[in-house]
């Protein structure tokens, strides 16, 4: 078992770095599109604050090439004060002697907010300079990013070897959630995938297979089974290198009398006219699983005794291709079913539609949950400490 902050002892007035991901959409203006990953680090957060910690709180945001003032913390340092009025600070460098100096002023329940971690290339590279600046600012390191764990960078991976660490309880909840799901999952258990690289998504629903009772496949990740299982896909997007691997899942995943289930009609492109279709012609291009399908995917998902659904079933970006992943989120939010929901868009979706408060768990992450489900285990949970 891993420490969490409850485990920490004596952290009365102690420095602690907390590690959030706070990689928030924001609009043109700099507002938050959708506050979730800020919302869910509050009781971290709040727990600290309460123990009177001097709270040093660091994120990511974006993917930046240097200082991008687009991609500054401000916005998310702004939401948090109104949490904590009268206590938060936002710091406009990630290092460097300002932030020393901003820390060495800082009292007891104070909070500071640092600039975004990737305006310092040494970030991604887990440059040992920069893990060792970022570990001379506090007494105690506090991992609550679960969106990031995926990756091995220096401030969720490197400055956790650094000091006495913990996980915060975002992570500690993601990790129970999907444990739980994969472990002793509700039954019948319907997986949703979708998403256009299929490459993402293969080991995924290899290592569901014995898991999950019916997989519905769906997005551009698609079309690759359907030319794997001898259908026309046209002009389709298709990972040609992995159609041999998509059919020996699908042998495999019918072995083993796991339902997969693969679009059956489309929205599909042909020249720049959208039109509805059973079979895709050598001129057209899926872009969105049709009405039959939509009914099909619903059906399975009535049934369901738990759901878990990660990435959109259309080309989400393309307001025309949107409806398939719309009339699921739909489905998922109807369902009596325990659901789990992650990835950008899939939970972009449950949330553009209102339905947040009808899903069991909406991932803060896209990549980690992925990984988690792979059966894989995540860098920056290896490095903190078991009990
Ligand atoms: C995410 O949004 O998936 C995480 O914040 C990780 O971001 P990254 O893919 O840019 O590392």
């Amino acid at each position: 078992m891993k420490r969490t902050i409850k485990d920490l002892k004596n952290i009365q007035d102690k420095r602690v770095l907390l590690r959030c991901d706070f990689n928030v959409p924001l609009d043109k203006y700099g507002d938050i599109l959708d506050a979730t990953r800020i919302t869910a680090s509050i009781p971290t957060i709040k727990y600290l604050n309460d123990q009177n910690c001097k709270l040093i709180i660091c994120s990511h945001l974006g993917r930046p090439k240097g200082y991008d003032k687009f991609l500054s913390l401000f916005p998310v340092a702004v939401c948090l004060m109104k949490y904590f009025p009268n206590k938060v600070k936002f710091c406009p460098k990630v290092v460097g002697d300002e932030v020393k100096r901003d820390i060495a002023k800082m009292k007891s329940g104070d909070i500071l907010v640092l600039e975004n971690l990737r305006f310092d290339p040494r970030e991604e590279e887990n440059d040992l300079s920069f893990v060792k600046e970022l570990a001379s600012y506090a007494d105690i390191y506090v991992d609550d990013a679960f969106g990031v764990a995926h990756r091995k960078h220096a401030s969720n991976y490197g400055v956790a070897l650094k000091l006495p660490n913990a996980i915060g309880f975002l992570i500690e909840k993601e990790l129970k959630v999907f444990e739980d799901a994969f472990k002793n999952p509700k039954k019948p258990f319907v997986a949703i995938f979708g998403g256009a690289k299929v490459k993402d998504k293969l080991l995924l629903i290899k290592n569901i297979i014995g898991k999950a009772d019916t997989v519905l496949i769906g997005g551009g990740m698609a079309y690759t089974f359907l030319l794997a299982d001898g259908i026309k896909i046209g002009k389709s997007i298709v990972d040609l290198e992995l159609v041999d691997e998509a059919k020996d899942i699908l042998v495999e995943a019918r072995k083993a009398n796991m339902k997969v289930i693969l679009p059956v009609d489309h929205v599909a492109l042909k020249y720049d006219r959208v039109v509805k279709t059973n079979n895709l012609d050598a001129d057209m291009v899926g872009l969105d699983i049709g009405k039959r399908t939509i009914k099909l995917f619903a059906e399975e998902i009535k049934k369901a005794g738990q759901i878990v659904w990660n990435g959109p079933l259309g080309k989400y970006e393309d307001k025309r291709f949107r409806k398939g992943t719309f009339m699921v989120a739909k489905a998922v939010a109807k369902s009596s079913a325990y659901s789990i929901v992650g990835g950008g868009d899939s939970v972009g979706a449950i949330n553009t539609l209102g339905f947040a408060d009808k899903i069991d768990h909406l991932s803060t992450g896209g990549g980690a949950s992925m990984k988690l489900m792979e059966g894989k285990t995540l860098p920056a949970i290896e490095v903190i400490d078991t009990l």
